[in-house]
């Protein structure tokens, strides 16, 4: 009986526990969402009030892996998250390398935010043809993809997607550990698995570390409301320099490819962050 009640209790604390860990995955998308939130101007406030579903409460960040669920249902969006690049090569091209599979023009992650941003300019003016709220989610979302160095990574791997390797003692690719697996690990280690505490951090850093960058990033040339080709190819670079590198199939990751990714993972989930509030303060402005 004493045993039957223990095994009861820790069911509950397995499945009701507010301590969940969940991991680019939700939580970067989450974190990057959170940030953008906490930077955005009072008519970009109302707007994404007035898009936002009742249930979300007008708290975007809840609904920022909404694009992820919808994959399959959406199996046109699929293609969307990402952009594949020539192996090797360390460059992105929009004309080369934003396509989908069957070459279609315009089919990446940076052809997607060009596209949903296009669309959410016609708030407020009458009857437009989009659903502006599924515009916001994927705009939202494919802002925090970008800014995932592997989601414009090279073509024949998928983003790391086929690179086998030990997150410390467990089997992984690359791509998750990429996604999901450094901040997982920076919360447990770092944040008492709480990833508000993890954002605090991180925007702590934006207002004292990378207060110089933070205008630099927000930039957008030509009067434009977003520079997706900007965010790629820092994106392609950034894989390069810290995701590949030194990794191979097979590789076992553990503390020193944690430690000194972790900033860069940390700093591209602020880029991504600052960024999105920045474009859809230009948007709704
Ligand atoms: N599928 C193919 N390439 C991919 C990438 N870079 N990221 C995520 N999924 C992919
Ligand atoms: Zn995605
Ligand atoms: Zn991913």
């Amino acid at each position: 009986m004493k045993f039957l009640r223990s095994l009861a209790l820790l069911m509950l604390l397995v499945f009701v526990s507010p301590i969940t860990v969940r991991g680019w995955g939700v939580d970067g998308h989450f974190i990057t969402c959170k940030i953008a939130q906490g930077r955005l101007s009072q008519k970009a406030v109302d707007a994404v009030n007035h898009l936002l579903p009742d249930y979300a409460e007008g708290d975007l960040a809840s609904l920022c892996s909404w694009p992820d669920h919808v994959k399959f249902r959406y199996h046109w969006s699929s293609p969307l998250h990402y952009i594949d690049t020539p192996d090797n090569l360390c460059t992105y091209q929009y004309r080369r390398d934003c396509k989908d599979e069957d070459g279609v023009m315009g089919r990446c992650v940076a052809g997607a935010i060009r596209n949903y941003t296009t669309q959410l300019l016609e708030y407020g003016k009458q009857e437009s043809q989009y659903n502006l709220t599924e515009a916001l989610l994927f705009l939202s979302h494919f802002m925090g993809d970008i800014h995932q160095p592997l989601h414009v990574g090279f073509t024949t791997d998928r983003g790391g997607n086929t690179i086998e390797v030990h997150w410390f003692t467990r089997k992984a690719v690359l791509h998750h550990v990429w996604d999901d697996s450094i901040i997982e690990t920076e919360e447990e280690r770092f944040y008492e698995s709480n990833v508000e505490n993890l954002i605090n951090a991180i925007e702590t850093n934006i207002t004292n570390v990378w207060a110089d960058q933070v205008q630099t990033w927000e930039n957008c040339s030509r009067n434009q409301k977003t520079c997706p080709n900007i965010y790629a190819t820092e994106g392609i670079k950034a894989a390069c320099d810290w995701a590949y590198k030194g990794v191979t199939n097979g590789s076992v990751l553990e503390d020193e490819y944690f430690q000194s990714r972790l900033p860069i993972v940390n700093w591209r989930l602020a880029q991504g962050g600052v960024r999105l509030a920045a474009n859809l303060n230009r948007i709704f402005g």
